[in-house]
């Protein structure tokens, strides 16, 4: 491989027959170079094999930009830890769907339009009602962000580009009552509606707690914790439920049907539900002389066990959500007056224990995003099953603008990947009575 810079190649000698083909070596603004094969194929007769994507590059993108080596993350420029420090959740959003932070008026007219967005289509709250009551909060969440589109046919029309804003404000805007109505469902209390005086973090937390018989009262300590708990979920780049709303997009499908795809690939465990599976852990785990028991089922590769909450593909370093997680950990309990919350104290020691084991070291397995958020969540009275949902809810603002980047890309094309087969080649037909 030739020097980095653009204009550089690098070379494929295919050894059975000695050819050299070059191929171009694309330069970004940081992180590794990519080697551009989208010519291989016609070049060569040869695809590249890469199941689970871990060396390929699927897009350009200039939203956000992750280090794993060095635990950086940063959203169009703004480190991760300054935007959660000084910066608001709708703020955030502005940045990662325009590129820069808004000016006063720019965030007024923005704000403007989400709380104006905020309530749902009165018929849709009857679509909720044909859900069991035990239904998961994200199965409702998966159904409901794709019945948007059955409810906003004004817009799904994706070469509208007024339509595609009205889009993007109505998904960010709707998001919480969705949430919190699939929450108020399974719970059986009346839906609450939101709320234009109060801030998005706040009227979440107002569609949660309150009833039409009583106002919760927000308190403004647990809004902020949930502002930056929207923050630091906001958007990761490539991630496998970003790709899913991408590859669904990519055939120009509607975008509430495109979110509708990037929820359902949240919800596994090894993605967005691990939230929820750290905490389920940390009960089962119980008490702190039964971590060597779970630590040693998590190295055995007979044990499909894993350590919830640890691991990443792309941090091999300290996940710097995670960090700034712990501390708003701290100031939540402080502020509820829990005192040594056992299940911290059990998630600090496992985090302990982990990182001086041999195992956890090699693989440079670190604690993630959603090793602590669980525990924020549940002392603010939100329910393990909602866990994911609130991922789900700050990362439509991820998704939407991973989105908007996609379909103003001239360059954009189907996403259609290939396959090495190994099935039969050709077989011929048996009658069923004579197999
Ligand atoms: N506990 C025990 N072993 C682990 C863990 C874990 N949490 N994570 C990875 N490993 C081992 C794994 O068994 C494998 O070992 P070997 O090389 O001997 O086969 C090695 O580390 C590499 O793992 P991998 O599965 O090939 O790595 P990956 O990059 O494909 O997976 C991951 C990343 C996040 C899916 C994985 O670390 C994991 O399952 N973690 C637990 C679930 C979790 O916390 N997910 C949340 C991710 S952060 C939030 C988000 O962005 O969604």
């Amino acid at each position: 491989m030739s020097k980095k810079g653009n204009g550089d190649t690098a070379t494929i000698i295919d050894n059975r027959t000695g050819e050299k083909h070059d191929f171009p070596i694309l330069t970004g603004s940081a992180g590794p170079d990519v080697i551009d094969v989208r010519k291989l194929y016609a070049q060569t007769g040869l695809f590249t094999y890469d199941p689970g994507f871990k060396s390929t590059a699927s897009c350009d993108s200039t939203i956000t930009f992750i280090d794993g080596e060095k635990g950086i993350l940063r959203h169009r420029g703004y480190a991760i830890e300054e935007l959660a420090e000084k910066s608001n959740f709708l703020e955030v959003c502005y940045l990662l769907l325009y590129g820069d932070l808004p000016n006063s008026e720019q965030m007024n007219e923005f704000d403007g339009y989400i709380t104006y967005h905020t309530l749902l289509h009165e018929q849709m709250y009857n679509f909720f009602k044909g859900f069991r009551r035990d239904s998961h909060p994200m199965a409702i969440m998966c159904g409901a962000a794709g019945a948007l589109s059955a409810f906003y046919h004004d817009s799904t029309d994706i070469n509208d580009p007024r339509c595609c804003e009205v889009a993007t404000h109505r998904l960010i805007a709707k998001m919480p009552t969705i949430a919190s109505v699939s929450y108020k469902y399974s719970v059986g209390q009346p839906f609450v509606y939101p709320r234009n005086d109060l801030s998005y973090s706040e009227n979440f937390l107002h569609m949660m707690f309150s009833t039409p018989c009583e106002e919760n009262g927000v308190n403004p300590v647990l809004a902020r914790a949930m502002d930056r708990l929207l923050i630091l979920h906001a958007d990761h780049e490539q991630n496998a439920s970003t790709s899913s709303v991408r590859l669904a997009s990519s055939s120009d499908a509607n975008p509430f049907a495109c979110i509708a795809a990037g929820i359902a690939s949240l919800w596994g465990p090894a993605h967005g539900g691990a939230n929820e599976a750290v905490l389920n852990m940390l009960l089962e785990i119980g008490t702190k002389d039964r971590i060597p028991e779970f630590i040693k089922r998590a190295k055995d590769r007979n044990d499909p066990f894993r350590l919830m909450g640890f691991g990443h593909r792309v941090y091999k370093n300290y996940d710097p959500r995670a960090k700034v997680l712990k501390e708003s950990c701290d100031e939540v309990l402080d502020e509820l007056g829990v005192k040594n919350d056992p299940l911290l104290g059990l998630a600090m020691e496992l985090e302990r224990i982990a990182l001086k084991d041999d195992y956890f070291i090699e693989k440079k397995l670190f604690p993630n995003v959603d090793f602590y958020s669980g525990i924020i969540y549940r002392a603010m009275g939100i329910p393990v099953s909602m866990f994911t949902v609130m991922f789900a809810m700050a990362r439509t603002a991820g998704w939407v603008a991973q989105w908007k980047e996609m379909i103003a890309d001239p360059t954009t094309t189907i996403g259609r990947p290939r396959q090495l087969y190994k099935g039969e080649v050709q077989r011929t037909y048996t009658p069923i009575g004579k197999r």
